[in-house]
């Protein structure tokens, strides 16, 4: 007879407290990275500053920042011999998230510290896949167009390069603001699926790239990180303002998810959600582009009265995006190219202080079986 357990069953686990963690906090509406409000690090932050603090679990002084700043610009450029094995992927009817995924797992063949369990090394290992995350998005976005990679420039911060390296042109300085803010706000999120995933990949002592590749696969999905690219799709397909009031009470009667909203740990609101609204009103209406804001209020008033469901981080940022004239589907790559920096502050932290996951599952199989030769079946 299989082993049953009295207690309940926490599908999704939720409310298991897994582990301690001093990386980032929720409580109640409120996010911290590191004991500093989400709201106080995007209003005077940079991401460089971020990914300091997130791994060191202190604010840096300026030639720490300097330095920081200097090792993730520069670490940004591809070498050559990697650019033209990723040429040899396919682009074609492959989503970037996939695409990112092999090319990530790709980048640990060209690193020889990436099987070492030395601090130093680590941390190195780390500082390139930050730097890198963006460059492979860029890369994509490149190759698909049939273009070539453009190099970043060593003296400008990864929001400018990564700008810069999607189109071609320098940015506008109001972009890279608001870029920088958007990395800042998606870079950690407490236990959430992907960050979860690194660090169940770290505890059984597996490598920083392999933890960081099956975090990418975790953020890929619509229930998580692939939010934010189907909103665009959904504001799309909705069309007018005047349509979204009723497509969204329809698609409720239909019992179907609204894309960008609720969350298993927000119940008051995401305060992510909150900077992002204020951004994308901002953008859209210099963008001469209103509408998608607009609509986007229309949604989140009723999504509201009907279901009592508050935006969540993936919502308005589809729009602030959509102004800044990024294609849709590379949203989600974006925020990889943020939450890499908390996947690895997890993985530390995880590695630190290690026991591997091993959760156990109720059994609700058949009993008894007996196998018998495939003639008699
Ligand atoms: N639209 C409509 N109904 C919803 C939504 C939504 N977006 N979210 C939750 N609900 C409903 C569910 O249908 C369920 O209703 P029921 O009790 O009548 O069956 C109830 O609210 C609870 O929802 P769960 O899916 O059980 O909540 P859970 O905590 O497991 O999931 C999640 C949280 C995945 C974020 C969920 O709200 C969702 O699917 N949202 C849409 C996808 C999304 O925006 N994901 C991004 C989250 S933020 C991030 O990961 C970066």
């Amino acid at each position: 007879m299989a082993e049953t357990y009295a207690g309940a069953i926490d599908r999704g686990l939720e409310g298991v407290v897994a582990c301690t963690t001093g990386v980032s906090s929720i409580v109640d509406a409120t996010l911290c990275y590191r004991g500093f409000t989400i709201e106080d690090l995007a209003a005077n932050s940079s991401f460089e500053e971020i990914v300091f603090l997130l791994w060191n679990d202190r604010l840096p002084n300026s030639d720490e920042l300097k330095t920081y700043e200097t090792k993730l610009s520069e670490g940004m450029a591809l070498n050559l011999e990697l650019i033209n094995v990723l040429k040899s992927l396919p682009t074609k009817d492959v989503h970037p998230m996939a695409w990112l995924r092999t090319a990530t797992s790709l980048l640990a063949l060209y690193d020889d510290k990436a099987q070492s369990t030395d601090d130093a090394d680590r941390k190195e290992v780390a500082m390139k896949l930050t730097a890198q995350m963006g460059s492979l998005v860029a890369l994509f976005e490149r190759l698909r167009q049939g273009k070539d990679f453009v190099a970043p420039k060593a003296d400008k911060s990864m929001a400018w390069n990564f700008l810069y390296m999607i189109s071609g042109e320098e940015p506008q300085d109001e972009f890279v603001k608001v870029f920088d803010t958007c990395l800042i706000l998606h870079a950690d999120h407490e236990l959430n699926c992907s960050a979860f995933s690194a660090r169940v990949t770290s505890s059984s002592l597996s490598d920083i790239y392999s933890s960081v590749v099956s975090a990418i696969g975790a953020l890929k999905g619509p229930l998580h990180g692939g939010a934010n690219e189907q909103v665009m799709i959904m504001l799309k397909s909705i069309g007018s303002v005047e349509a979204a009031g009723e497509w969204i009470k329809t698609a409720l009667a239909n019992k179907e998810k609204i894309m960008g909203f609720g969350h298993r740990v927000y119940k008051n609101g995401d305060p992510r959600a909150k900077i992002l609204r204020g951004m994308s009103k901002e953008l859209n209406e210099k963008a001469g582009s209103p509408q998608w804001y607009e609509m986007s209020k229309v949604i989140d008033d009723t999504v509201q009265s009907e279901k009592g469901l508050l935006p969540n981080v993936d919502f308005y940022s589809a729009t602030v995006y959509n102004s800044m004239g990024i294609p849709t589907d590379i949203y989600t790559p974006i925020f990889a190219m943020s939450r890499v920096s908390g996947w690895l502050a997890h993985i530390f932290e995880q590695f630190a202080n290690n026991r591997i996951y091993r959760p156990r599952g109720e059994w609700s199989g058949k009993e008894n079986q007996k196998w018998m030769p495939v003639s008699d079946r």
